[in-house]
């Protein structure tokens, strides 16, 4: 054994001293009957900080191998290993609500009023793994007109500030995604292909509704108006320009040739070289829905914890926290492409030589 080596205790490896030591229950030091369930309140808040390190770090690993340029198919299915981890994580995180349900209403307003104005707002890292995804500035609700940082220190705002300034999971996945090859080989166009499969789905909807004669003529009237806004929608990823509106308007995030390539890689994710970055993107799609699930779980705790009362941190409490499930959402335009999905039976077929490039090819000479 090196002799830099030396034996080491559990206790003194896991610096459980302060760990354990960093429990103190304020209506125990202001109360003379301290109120049982705070020491489960601060544990609960505890644990959650100590995921969102572990997140934070899987976080900046993944946004390295992302930022060496070129990732090949080693270091997606490293990055997918970790976001697998993440979300195994994130179920613990909504598991654990229900740990937090075992304290009543009336046993947390034992020791609420000792509280103020602490509140979940000021959790810092919870801010900086909103902000790692993507979340933008612009793009979070704010309360009595504040913006979202004001509740940090300085030192807090310099470490949120260098976070923004570096480049989000969001930026780097739409780079990554900008730069994949295969959407134009030789003679085989995907969006020339793609327009041609979406006019043949959707008059196949058109001939179905036509065909029944269990829809009266007016439903038919409406069902056809609905193909036809459908056709509307798959119009703007055949128009630039319309998609370049959209962005403005804040509608979709990713770039144009972010969202086709992503949209390649869907259609075609059985192909072998599609198939990690379809895991990867489907593992965002699954933080995305774990992370508005924990924010309704959360929310609808709060509900049950304190009714309809504002939060010691100032928002509107469970409306604030409900109304973020639906704002703050990071990865939206990965559903976009759910919605511009065909039927594999309507996939344009690729070209053999494009399919030998998206396969893996084993020789045994
Ligand atoms: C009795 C239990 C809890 C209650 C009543 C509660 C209540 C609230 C309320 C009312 C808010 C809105 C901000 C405000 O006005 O204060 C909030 C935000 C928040 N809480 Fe809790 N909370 C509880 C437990 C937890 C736990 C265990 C965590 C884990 C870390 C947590 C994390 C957060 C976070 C991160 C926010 C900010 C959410 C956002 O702005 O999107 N809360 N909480």
């Amino acid at each position: 054994m090196s002799e830099k080596f030396t034996s080491v205790h559990y206790h003194t490896y896991l610096e459980l001293d302060k760990l354990l030591d960093a429990q103190h229950p304020r209506s125990a030091a202001l109360e003379l009957v301290p109120a049982h369930d705070e020491m489960l309140f601060i544990i609960m808040h505890q644990v959650y900080e100590l995921w969102f390190k572990q997140i934070i770090h899987e976080l900046q690993s993944i946004s390295l191998m992302f930022e060496g340029g070129q990732m090949d198919e080693r270091e997606i299915s490293v990055a997918v290993a970790r976001l697998e981890r993440i979300i195994e994580i994130q179920k613990l995180l909504i598991e654990q609500i229900n740990v937090m349900e075992t304290m009543t209403a009336m046993d947390f307003l034992d020791f609420r009023q000792y509280l103020f104005p602490a509140s979940g707002f000021q959790s810092l890292q919870f801010r900086i793994v909103e902000n790692m995804l993507g979340l933008k500035e612009e793009q979070r609700l704010t309360y009595n007109n504040m913006p979202y940082d004001i509740v940090f220190s300085g030192e807090q705002k310099e470490r949120l500030k260098a976070v923004m300034e570096g480049k989000s999971l969001l930026t780097h996945v739409v780079e990554w995604l900008d730069r994949t090859p295969f959407l134009e080989f030789d003679k085989f166009n995907f969006l020339e292909a793609y327009k041609k499969a979406v006019e043949k789905m959707l008059q196949k909807e058109r001939d179905a509704i036509n065909a029944t004669d269990i829809l009266s003529d007016e439903i038919k009237k409406q069902r056809l108006t609905m193909v036809g806004d459908t056709g509307t929608y798959f119009q703007a990823v055949f128009d630039t320009a319309k998609f370049e509106e959209m962005r403005a308007r804040g509608e979709v995030k990713f770039s144009y040739n972010a969202m086709i390539a992503a949209l390649f890689i869907f259609l075609y994710r059985d192909e072998p070289i599609l198939q990690q970055p379809y895991r990867l993107l489907s593992r965002l799609m699954d933080i995305e829905e774990l992370l508005t699930l924990w924010r309704n779980r959360h929310a609808q705790m709060v509900l049950r914890m304190i009714g309809r009362k504002t939060g010691t941190g100032g928002s509107s409490g469970h409306q604030y926290l409900k109304s973020t499930a639906q704002q703050h959402q990071i990865f939206t335009d990965l559903y976009q492409v759910a919605t511009l999905l065909i039927p594999r039976s309507d996939l344009p077929a690729l070209p053999e030589e494009l399919r030998e490039h998206l396969g893996f090819h084993f020789s045994s000479k």
